[in-house]
C-alpha cells in the first residue's frame, strides 16, 4: 500500500519508521511519503494561511498551495483522498479494514482553523475523524489512521498477531493477559490459566471478554450477537445438554407410559 500525506510538518511522520510499520516499509509492503505543502506556496513570504472571511479567531489554510500539492501528488498516483478532520465520520475498525484494501491513499492534514473549503470541495473524497475531540492538527490523526489500516495489509502483522486481532473484530474487548512471573508483588496469575485445560482456558478468556465489554462498553455489548456458549458463560442460559442426557437416561429406566413424544414435549416445556 502506498500512502502520501500532504502536511505543513512532514518531519512529524518520522516515528512511523519504527517497529511494525518500519518493518513493513523495509519489506516493501507499505510506503509513507510526507509531502510539504509549503513547498507549493506561491506567496512571497511562503505563507500558507490567511485570515478567515467573515472574521473569527484563527487562520485558515489557503487553497493555492493545498491544491497545487494535491495536483502534484496525484500525478501517476490515482489515490482515494482523505482529509483528517474532527468534522469527518469517526474512524472504526471496519472502515480501517476497508481502506486497507486501497492500493493508494492521499491524506491531507489541516492546521489552524482548517483548510479553505474550496480546496476540500475540489480534491477531497472523504473526511475522517479519529474521535470526538480537537487536535492541534491532522498529523497525529493521519498517523493513527495509517497505523490502524496498515495492520490489515497482508504480511504487515505476523500470523499470531493477526489471529489476536480477530478477537476485536468479534466485537469484544480483549480479555486480561498475563505472563511470567506467576506471582508479582503479591498478585497471582489466575490458577486456571496455569493449568493445561485448554477448553477451560478458552471459556475463561471468552467470559472475561464478554464481561469486560458489558461493563466498559455497553454500546458494543448491545450490538453483539451472543451465541449459546456466550449465554451459558454469562449465566443467561442453563446448560441444556447435560439435562437432556440425564433426562433421556432417566426415561430409559422408567415405565412405557413415558413415550418419546411425551419426552420431547417435556424438553420443549423446559425452554
Ligand atoms: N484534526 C483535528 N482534530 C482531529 C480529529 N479529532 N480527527 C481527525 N483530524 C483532526
Amino acid at each position: 500500500m502506498r500512502i502520501k500525506v500532504l502536511t505543513l510538518f512532514p518531519e512529524m511522520f518520522e516515528p512511523l519508521k519504527q517497529s511494525v510499520l518500519g518493518r513493513a516499509m523495509e519489506k516493501g509492503l507499505l510506503s509513507v511519503e510526507a509531502i510539504d505543502i509549503r513547498a507549493y506556496t506561491k506567496d512571497k513570504h511562503r505563507r500558507c494561511d490567511d485570515y478567515p472571511f467573515g472574521g473569527g479567531a484563527g487562520m485558515v489554510m489557503t487553497p493555492q498551495p493545498v491544491c497545487d500539492a494535491f495536483r502534484a501528488a496525484l500525478r501517476g498516483f490515482p489515490a482515494r483522498r482523505i482529509y483528517l478532520s474532527p468534522r469527518g465520520a469517526v474512524l472504526t475498525q471496519k472502515r480501517a479494514m476497508e481502506l486497507a484494501r486501497e492500493e493508494e491513499l492521499l491524506l491531507l492534514c489541516g492546521h489552524y482553523e482548517g483548510v479553505d473549503q474550496r480546496a476540500l470541495d475540489l480534491y477531497v473524497d472523504e473526511e475522517i475523524s479519529i474521535g470526538d475531540y480537537v487536535l492541534t492538527g491532522g498529523e497525529l490523526a493521519a498517523m493513527v489512521l495509517i497505523d490502524a489500516l496498515a495492520r490489515h495489509v497482508p504480511g504487515v502483522l505476523g500470523s499470531e498477531e493477526s489471529a489476536e486481532e480477530e478477537s476485536f473484530m468479534d466485537g469484544l474487548l480483549e480479555y486480561p493477559q498475563y505472563t511470567r512471573p506467576a506471582e508479582f508483588e503479591g498478585l497471582a496469575v489466575p490458577e486456571l490459566l496455569r493449568g493445561g485445560d485448554h477448553k477451560k482456558i478458552r471459556d475463561w478468556q471468552r467470559e472475561q471478554a464478554l464481561r469486560l465489554t458489558q461493563e466498559r462498553r455497553p454500546d458494543l455489548f448491545a450490538r453483539k450477537e451472543l451465541d449459546q456458549r456466550d449465554r451459558l458463560l454469562l449465566g443467561l442460559e442453563k446448560p441444556k445438554e447435560k439435562k437432556k442426557r440425564r433426562k433421556t437416561a432417566a426415561l430409559r429406566e422408567i415405565s412405557p407410559e413415558n413415550s418419546p413424544e411425551k419426552a420431547c414435549k417435556t424438553e420443549t416445556d423446559m425452554v
